[in-house]
């Protein structure tokens, strides 16, 4: 049965939450306690979390983790990663010690260039619109001025409007193609401001201008909006060294390891299936750092897969070679981060991890997140290409079944212990637990 309600958003938090216990549940008190037993006791701090979205009723924990042993560029982190993944934490980890014995991460920053688009028709010869864009461009960084000074002198603000015709592929269509740079913000809200002075200078100027009104032409803005498609906001990460000191165990050879790892990734490359897994390792580690500093993670993923797909075809992001005696694993990423703005001076947890990152520009926090994405590839097609994945993961898992089980601190030592060194699966996992009971 659904249930609607008029007026929700004006209802107090105890309204609300008594009234979708109610409405929902088969035990109302009983879901009012497991929502309410989260909310902070520092009523200010709880406030803080109340007013970050609409109709709060209680705040959603993410473990917060810290992956240490990072040596990026020479330079020691220690990584804040929010995720509910068993084994990301200890899988970043690994590697991150792994790379630091081998010379660490090297990272460049390739551009730093973000995009935004407004997005108009005009039923005119597009000679005429391009005369008029022209003629008019200059009114587009005038008319905005009094909101990107404080940009311009943070030595950023509008770097480029071009005006593209699109009516190849829809009637009429074209855009206001506007590119920027925001320094150490994310810079959404600058952009966005922008392009809606943009939309209104593009409009006010059609309307004055004689050769439209004499020919009966307009514009008609359909919506200004930034793109999360910033394939020139790019970071390099990149890790190598001589393929006889690829192995960490003496089961396995530095070189066999160093070209099964290469084939691996190449079937990345060529196989989309495996492609879009592949590089949801990556994502395991860009968004638990990119979500501990406050960014915003779902622009970062729209970006980076619509870059994978750039050349028509989902491929990996990472990429290896050999050559030399030397292994080589790298990847370029599109990753537009902020560490001022946003959250980034408001949630608690943001600041404690930007502190302990050192306090990080954009740029910097870029090639932080850009190693960690690609340390969490490197755990992962490493696992793959020798134990499987399963043995870290259930390892990491097993405290997950023990907790759904209710297993005492005893009996997670017992079952811990057995585990150590056979293989793992949920079924034995509770069989075994179950037995212990008996
Ligand atoms: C699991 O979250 C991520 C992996 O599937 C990534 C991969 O297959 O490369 C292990």
């Amino acid at each position: 049965m659904t249930q609607n309600i008029k007026g929700f958003s004006k209802l107090t938090k105890e309204e609300k939450i008594d009234w979708i216990t109610q409405a929902y549940f088969t035990n109302p008190a009983e879901a009012k306690t497991v929502i309410t037993q989260y909310w902070n006791n520092d009523d200010e701090l709880q406030k803080l979390h109340d007013e970050f979205i609409e109709n709060t009723l209680t705040n959603f924990y993410l473990p917060y983790g810290v992956a240490p042993n990072f040596l990026i560029n020479g330079k020691s982190y220690t990584i804040p990663m929010a995720i509910e993944e068993s084994s990301v934490v200890a899988a970043a980890s690994k590697a991150a010690k792994f790379w630091s014995e081998r010379g660490g991460f090297k990272t460049t920053i390739i551009n730093t260039e973000k995009i935004g688009q407004v997005h108009f028709l005009f039923d005119g010869e597009p000679n005429e619109l391009e005369t008029f864009f022209n003629c008019i461009k200059p009114k587009f960084w005038i008319d905005t001025d009094n909101f990107t000074k404080n940009m311009q002198k943070r030595g950023g603000g509008i770097v480029n409007i071009e005006l593209i015709n699109k009516t190849n592929e829809l009637e009429n269509y074209y855009q206001l193609h506007a590119s920027f740079n925001t320094k150490d913000s994310m810079g959404a809200n600058f952009i966005n401001t922008c392009l809606e002075q943009f939309a209104k200078t593009l409009e006010n100027e059609a309307q004055q201008y004689a050769p439209f009104q004499e020919n009966n032409h307009s514009v008609q803005v359909v919506m200004s909006i930034l793109s999360n498609y910033v394939p020139n906001c790019l970071v390099r990460v990149e890790v190598a060294c001589p393929v006889d000191n690829m192995s960490d165990d003496k089961s396995i050879d530095g070189k066999e390891f160093a070209e099964k790892f290469a084939t691996a990734v190449k079937i990345a490359e060529i196989e989309p299936y495996r492609a879009v897994t592949h590089n949801k390792g990556i994502m395991n580690g860009i968004d638990a750092v990119v979500i501990a500093t406050g960014n915003d993670f779902r622009a970062v993923e729209a970006g980076v897969h619509a870059f994978a797909g750039k050349k028509g075809q989902y491929s990996s992001l990472s990429h290896v070679s050999i050559a030399n005696g030397i292994f080589t694993f790298w990847m370029d990423i599109p990753l537009a981060l902020g560490t001022i703005g946003g959250l980034t001076a408001l949630h608690p947890l943001v600041k404690f991890s930007l502190e302990m990152l050192g306090k990080p520009s954009a740029e910097e926090l870029m090639q932080i997140v850009a190693a960690a994405g690609l340390a969490q590839n490197f755990a992962a097609v490493r696992s793959l290409t020798t134990t499987g994945i399963q043995k870290g993961h259930m390892k990491m898992h097993i405290m997950n079944i023990l907790n759904q089980h209710h297993a005492t601190k005893e009996e997670k030592q017992q079952v811990l212990e057995y585990f150590k060194d056979t293989t793992i699966s949920h079924s034995l996992v509770v069989d075994y637990l179950e037995n212990l009971r008996k």
